[in-house]
């Protein structure tokens, strides 16, 4: 009994850790991402990329952070729609990029994968 009382507990704290991660993500996307993926995620046709269930996205996790963390340009295909633009890399912190994707990931029909500060580290290298 106590061992269940102590699961739930943790399974708590994790949710909560996520929905925290996810509320301070909402201002940094709209601080920082927000100018050119726009307020719901859908970008702008021809020039950025929509974040709204991008395939691009949703596929490959550290590939998306690393673009965030490093810049990311050349010729990127996107829900069938070709880009060929350059983002710059976001000057944020680990816990920032952490808690913008995984606001990102939480919104607009994505996969709600949680991001953490590891794995961005990880992206640096
Ligand atoms: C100055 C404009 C700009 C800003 C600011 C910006 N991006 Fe981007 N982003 C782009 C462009 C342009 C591309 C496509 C680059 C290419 O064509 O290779 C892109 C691509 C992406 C992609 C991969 C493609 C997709 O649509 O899934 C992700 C994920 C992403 N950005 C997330 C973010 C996040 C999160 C932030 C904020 C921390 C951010 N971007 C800030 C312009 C921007």
């Amino acid at each position: 009994m106590k061992k269940y009382i102590l699961c739930i507990g943790m399974m708590g704290l994790a949710l909560q850790g996520y929905s925290q991660s996810a509320a301070n993500g909402k201002g940094i996307y709209a601080k920082t991402c927000i100018a050119c993926h726009q307020a719901a995620g859908q970008g702008i046709p021809g020039a950025f990329p929509p974040l709204a269930k991008s395939d691009y996205l949703n596929k490959d996790v550290n590939r998306a952070i690393k673009g965030v963390v490093k810049g990311l340009k050349g010729p990127i295909t996107v829900n069938g729609k070709k880009f060929n633009s350059a983002m710059p890399a976001q000057a944020l912190s680990d816990q920032q990029i952490a808690d913008a994707m995984t606001y990102v990931y939480a919104s607009w029909g994505n996969n709600k994968t949680k991001v953490t500060p590891a794995m961005v580290k990880a992206q640096r290298k």
